[in-house]
């Protein structure tokens, strides 16, 4: 079947999600009070997460995006990761936080981490909106999650089956 046609089943709605943001701004707000930490969103699933989670902070903070493509298409991982957008901002010495939809296998972070620590940034943090537990091959620790998820393939509120369903306000399980 065309995952045009896939059915959405609702798995987390958009009250859930912003109450959860807004937790996770304000635990981010305490861990990182007194510095401004450089947000660094992987496009373009963080996009709606990374947004609206700033605009929660208590603390001052800069912005910037990195592009990995981890999937070419479909719903599973070709494992093969490339960037195709760098961060522009100075990393050095910087308290940076990579922000993630979701983390799955781990790859896609494990590489951007690896060459965000290559700058010499202060400290490096992950922080995800949802930590996906069922195909994780890479150790990778996810520092702030929003939600723990076991399993199945998620679309809406930034999350994308080849582009499709990203403008969704609420989390849905696809299929
Ligand atoms: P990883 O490299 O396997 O950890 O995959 C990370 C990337 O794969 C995410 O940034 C998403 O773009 C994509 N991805 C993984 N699982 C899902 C899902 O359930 N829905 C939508 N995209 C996903």
């Amino acid at each position: 079947m065309d995952e045009a046609q896939q059915a959405l089943t609702r798995v987390i709605s958009r009250e859930r999600i912003h109450e959860r943001v807004r937790d996770m701004a304000r635990d981010l707000s305490t861990a990182f009070s007194g510095k401004e930490p450089l947000f660094i969103g992987v496009l373009n699933g963080a996009v709606f997460f990374l947004a609206d989670l700033v605009r929660e902070l208590t603390i001052p903070c800069r912005i910037d995006f990195i592009k990995a493509a981890s999937y070419g298409t479909g719903t599973t991982s070709s494992g093969k990761v490339r960037l195709t957008k760098e961060v522009d901002l100075e990393i050095g010495g910087e308290d940076v936080i990579l922000v993630e939809d979701i983390v799955d296998t781990g790859l896609t972070l494990k590489s951007i981490l690896e060459q965000v620590e290559q700058k010499g940034p202060a400290s490096v943090h992950v922080c995800a909106l949802i930590d996906k537990r069922e195909c994780r091959t890479e150790e990778i620790r996810v520092d702030f999650s929003g939600f723990e998820v076991e399993r199945g393939f998620l679309v809406g509120y930034g999350l994308d089956c080849n582009e499709r369903h990203r403008n969704l306000p609420d989390i849905y399980a696809l299929g």
